[in-house]
This record gives C-alpha cells, sequence and structure tokens, in this order.
C-alpha cells in the first residue's frame, strides 16, 4: 500500500506532521509511523497544545532520541518531541552551580559543556546518547555514576493536573534505570532538569577497567594526584568505543535488558553453581546480576535470526542487522529471554520502552 507524503503545519512554537515516518528518529533504525509528530520548540507551546481536543484524546508518546525505545509497530497517536535547548547556570558559588538544562539538549554535549567550565561528576555519563529530557526517565547510569546523584528539580508538564510542576531529587524516586516517570509513561513531559555541579569530587574509578584504562593514556592528574574529569570522560568514551557497538553502524538502544536485581539468597545459590558470574551489591542489600553474562553463557552472543539479533560484540544488546522490524527483534528478545530463564531461572526485563502495536 503506498504511504502518504506527510503534511506539515506549523503552530506557535511547535510543528506538526501528520503520518510521519519515526525511521530516522530511533537508533534501531525500524519503520514506523505516527499519525500526528509534533515537535515543540519552546516548552511554553505546551499549554495551547494540550488545551486542543485531540492532543487530549489520542495517546501520547514523548521522543527524545529514540535511543532507548523499540516500535514494536506504528504509534496510533501523538508522537511530542522536545526541541527546546539551552544551558543557564543559576547559581554559582565556589563549591559548585546550580545549572538548568532545556528537555531538548544532548546529553553528551551537557557532560562536555559541565567537563569545559569546570565542573566533576557527570565525566562518567560521556557519550550516553540521547536528549536531557530522557536522562531522568530510567535515571541514566554507567561506570558506578547515576544521573540521580545531580539531579536538583525536574521540571515537566504534568498532564494530569495540565499543569508545570517542579519535583524535586526525592519525588522523583528514582532506582535502578527507574523513576516516578518510567513507572507512569504519558503523564510526564519534562521540559528542563536542574542540576547541582561540584567543582570537586571524589573520581568514581571503581569500575572494571576505568584504572586500567586511564593507565594506558597516561592518566593526566588534577592538584591532588588524581585524574581530571577530562581524562575520565577520555578513559570511559575509549572503553565504551571498544564494548558497544555504534548504533550509526548498527541499528540499537544500548543494554536491551536490566541487569537483574534479585535477593542475597538467590545470588548465592547462582555463585556456589556459577562462580565466574560477576554480581554487584545493589540497594536495599540486595545484589545486581551481569545479564551479559548470562545470555553470553546461554550461548546467544551474536545469535541471529534473519536481520534480528544479538550483538556479537557485546552479549546484553540487541541488534538490528538491516531491515529488522520492531516485530522481529522483540521476537528475538523473548526468544533469549526464555532461553536464559530456563537454564538459569533469572527472569530478564526489557530496559527500553517498547511501544507501538504489533503489525
Ligand atoms: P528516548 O529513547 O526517545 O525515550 C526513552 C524514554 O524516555 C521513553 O519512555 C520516552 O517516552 C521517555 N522520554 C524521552 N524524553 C522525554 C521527556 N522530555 N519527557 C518525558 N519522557 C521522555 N542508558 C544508560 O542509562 N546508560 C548507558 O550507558 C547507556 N548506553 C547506551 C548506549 C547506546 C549505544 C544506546 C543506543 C543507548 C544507551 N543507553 C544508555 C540508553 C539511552 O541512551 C538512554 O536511556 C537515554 O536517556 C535515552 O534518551 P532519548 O532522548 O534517546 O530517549
Ligand atoms: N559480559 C559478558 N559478555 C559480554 C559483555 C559483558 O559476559 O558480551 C560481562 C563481563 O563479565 C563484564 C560484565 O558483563 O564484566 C559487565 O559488562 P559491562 O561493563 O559492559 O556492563 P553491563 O552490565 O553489561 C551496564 C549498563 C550499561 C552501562 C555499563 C557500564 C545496564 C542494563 N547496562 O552494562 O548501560 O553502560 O553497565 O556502566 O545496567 C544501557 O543502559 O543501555 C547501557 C549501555
Amino acid at each position: 500500500m503506498p504511504v502518504p507524503d506527510p503534511v506539515a503545519a506549523e503552530g506557535k512554537g511547535h510543528t506538526v506532521v501528520e503520518d510521519a515516518p519515526l525511521e530516522g528518529r530511533n537508533t534501531f533504525r525500524v519503520k514506523a509511523r505516527a499519525h500526528l509528530l509534533v515537535d515543540v520548540r519552546h516548552a511554553d507551546a505546551l499549554p495551547e497544545l494540550f488545551a486542543q481536543p485531540a492532543l487530549q484524546s489520542l495517546p501520547l508518546l514523548v521522543l527524545g532520541e529514540g535511543s532507548n525505545l523499540l516500535f514494536a509497530g506504528d504509534w496510533p497517536g501523538v508522537v511530542l518531541a522536545i526541541a527546546a535547548r539551552g544551558i543557564r547556570v543559576l547559581e554559582e558559588d565556589d563549591t559548585g552551580a546550580l545549572v538548568r538544562v532545556e528537555a531538548g539538549e544532548n546529553w553528551d554535549d551537557v557532560v562536555r559543556w559541565s567537563i569545559g567550565h569546570g565542573y566533576a561528576g557527570l565525566e562518567n555519563l560521556v557519550m550516553i546518547p540521547g536528549t536531557v529530557g530522557a536522562a531522568p526517565i530510567q535515571n541514566i547510569g554507567a561506570y558506578g555514576v547515576e544521573v540521580r546523584e545531580f539531579v536538583h528539580t525536574v521540571e515537566a508538564w504534568d498532564r494530569t493536573q495540565s499543569r508545570l510542576v517542579r519535583l524535586d531529587n526525592a519525588a522523583c524516586a528514582f532506582g535502578y534505570r527507574d523513576s516516578l516517570f518510567k513507572q507512569d509513561p504519558g503523564r510526564w513531559i519534562v521540559t528542563a532538569v536542574e542540576f547541582l555541579l561540584p567543582r570537586r569530587r571524589e573520581p568514581r574509578l571503581g569500575y572494571a577497567g576505568i584504572a586500567e584504562e586511564l593507565a594506558a593514556i597516561g592518566m593526566a592528574t588534577n592538584g591532588d594526584g588524581g585524574p581530571t574529569p577530562l581524562a575520565i570522560a577520555e578513559a570511559i568514551s575509549r572503553l565504551r568505543t571498544r564494548k558497544l557497538p555504534n548504533p550509526a553502524l548498527i541499528g540499537n538502544a544500548g543494554s536491551f535488558f536490566k541487569n537483574p536485581v534479585v535477593d542475597a539468597d538467590t545470588a548465592e545459590r547462582l555463585a556456589a553453581t556459577h562462580p565466574r558470574l560477576p554480581q554487584w551489591a545493589a540497594d536495599d542489600g540486595l545484589r545486581k546480576l551481569s545479564a551479559a553474562w548470562l545470555i553470553e553463557q546461554a550461548g546467544f552472543k551474536g545469535y541471529r535470526d534473519g536481520d534480528a539479533g544479538i550483538s556479537d560484540q557485546h552479549a546484553l544488546v540487541l541488534v538490528n542487522h538491516g531491515r529488522a522490524s520492531g516485530a522481529d527483534l522483540l521476537r528475538v528478545a523473548r526468544h533469549v529471554a526464555t532461553g536464559v530463564h530456563a537454564r538459569f531461572g533469572v527472569k530478564l526485563e526489557p530496559e527500553p520502552r517498547i511501544v507501538g502495536a504489533s503489525r
């Protein structure tokens, strides 16, 4: 069936496209269409937009750079992307600053801005794809740091109350790859995040590989003899580039499954039979297991079914070798989760949000 040309319309602070293709807006690069795609340039366009009956009645999906989404099919409602940009220092003293960043900024640009302006802390989160607006949704984390450590306030449009709200760190209920926002998709549209960025911070170097990589690049030092945030960012960029497949070359959304969090008894039982299974301490005395290890040991690293598969570079990454549909990718993901459960009795949960009706 021929696909009709998209129809574009300009509104105050936003653009609307009907029946819009989303293939270029998700890092899996799967084909999907949105009934309406709305690009919002200024967050102050939101009240007027949501006053329109169509936007109230249709299902809403907020889209950043599409690096943590799997379109299992078309989106029958509104896809809304916040393009608002800007980084502004609100308050500053010798110890650090409160910095407001609009939701449409690219996360990695903000990390590099913070390093360039002499702040410390975000360097471990270098090279995570996506927007600032999406960062609090799953409380992005990498190399021993999570964004919740820096979030002071999240500003969001609350569709339930039809108004802009400000949520402090505690109200965001951050957890491992989790938050208030992730628990209630469709309710919140993050418009800006305010970060507390310190000038000095104890470098976080405990994650496997960081120290070795720093040594390999001849570790730049700060006044105390420790590595600078810039050196840490460089070391982690090198690790990430080596470990993870590049979405510009092969469609993927980073880790497809969360690392399973289990109670201490279960972890010990598994350690007794699988002593090489990597485990880490998690919140509340729980233990986090390496999903990548479980998947690799279950024999799925490099697995392929048509164009959908598991990366041969990293076992936690579901990949689109070319023309896989969202449904093809989902089928492989389910097959892998079933295989891991059968072998180890451990359940794997997807990390990215799975959206759209299956074709
Ligand atoms: P999208 O994929 O567009 O959206 C993700 C979710 O957030 C959706 O539910 C969406 O509705 C919601 N959302 C997006 N913007 C808003 C908003 N403004 N308001 C409300 N809801 C919103 N993640 C990590 O935590 N650590 C990593 O190390 C990491 N590495 C990755 C490596 C690769 C190669 C890739 C492809 C992904 C990786 N990810 C990682 C996942 C991804 O980068 C993050 O989840 C990122 O925050 C997603 O940003 P996005 O703008 O692409 O969001
Ligand atoms: N491993 C394997 N096989 C593999 C890859 C890894 O057995 O193919 C084992 C290794 O023993 C390795 C361990 O898994 O030591 C951990 O691997 P890695 O350091 O790559 O981290 P991860 O647990 O697989 C998590 C996050 C990543 C984040 C890295 C670094 C989740 C779901 N994933 O991956 O986040 O970048 O740690 O902190 O927590 C993402 O969320 O999209 C993401 C990429």
